[in-house]
């Protein structure tokens, strides 16, 4: 396999913004921001990180809304994708930032999202970023996103993290578990043909208590 498969470089990112950005804002992300319960958490305006946000999908989604987003990806490619789809009046709600994932500290959020990217993380800095996330979510916060199965047929073949089911919901320990759901199946990726095994997650981290 090319080395270009098994770490894509800026072109062939670019090349997947182009591939993906027509599809609808993912389920996930709707899930999330549709069935939590959002009301009476305050009237400040609530806050989002989005990690990897690719051809912007999603950020645009959150964006609609009305969620303050800092969106952060590892190619400048996604940046300038991103900022052609902003519409003027939604950009003073956006921070961009090009930088990779591993090694990053996060503000206070009440939203971590990350479609499509955790797994992408370098396997040995994911137990830094997963700490890194549950640090950054506020009290009632929520992550929302996929981590790649051990079954996953890219395992073995690319530098990427991918989890067994009990690691996975190790991962969740410490969270409300409101969404872990696996899928297995033959479907296709931007490479082509791709066995897929992964794992949406929607988790809130709990409330603060009262002592
Ligand atoms: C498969 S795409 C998913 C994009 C988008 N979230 C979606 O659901 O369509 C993964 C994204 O993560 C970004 N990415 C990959 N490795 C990264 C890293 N180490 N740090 C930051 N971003 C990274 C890529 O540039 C790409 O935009």
């Amino acid at each position: 396999m090319s080395a270009s498969r098994l770490r894509p470089g800026p072109r062939r990112w670019a090349a997947y913004y182009r591939w993906t950005a027509d599809r609808p804002p993912r389920e996930l992300l709707l899930r999330t921001l549709d069935h939590i319960d959002w009301e009476g958490r305050g009237r400040r305006r609530r806050s989002a990180v989005e990690l990897g946000f690719g051809a912007g999908t999603d950020t645009l989604e959150l964006l609609r809304r009305g969620w303050e987003v800092l969106a952060i990806d590892g190619q400048e490619a996604a940046a300038k994708f991103l900022a052609g789809r902003v519409p003027a009046r939604r950009r003073p709600l956006l921070t961009t930032l090009v930088a990779p994932m591993e090694g990053l500290e996060l503000p206070p959020t009440d939203l971590v999202y990350a479609s499509f990217s955790l797994p992408f993380c370098a396997p040995e800095r994911f137990p830094e970023l997963w700490a890194t996330i549950g640090r950054a979510l506020r009290p009632g916060g929520h992550f929302a996103g996929q981590l790649f199965g051990d079954r996953d047929e890219w395992n073995g073949q690319r530098p990427m993290t991918f989890h067994s089911r009990r690691q996975v919901e190790a991962l969740g320990r410490g969270f409300r578990v409101e969404l872990l759901r696996e899928t297995e199946e033959a479907g296709r990726s931007f490479d082509g043909p791709k066995a897929w095994h992964f794992f949406d997650m929607i988790l809130e981290k709990p409330a603060r208590t009262r002592s």
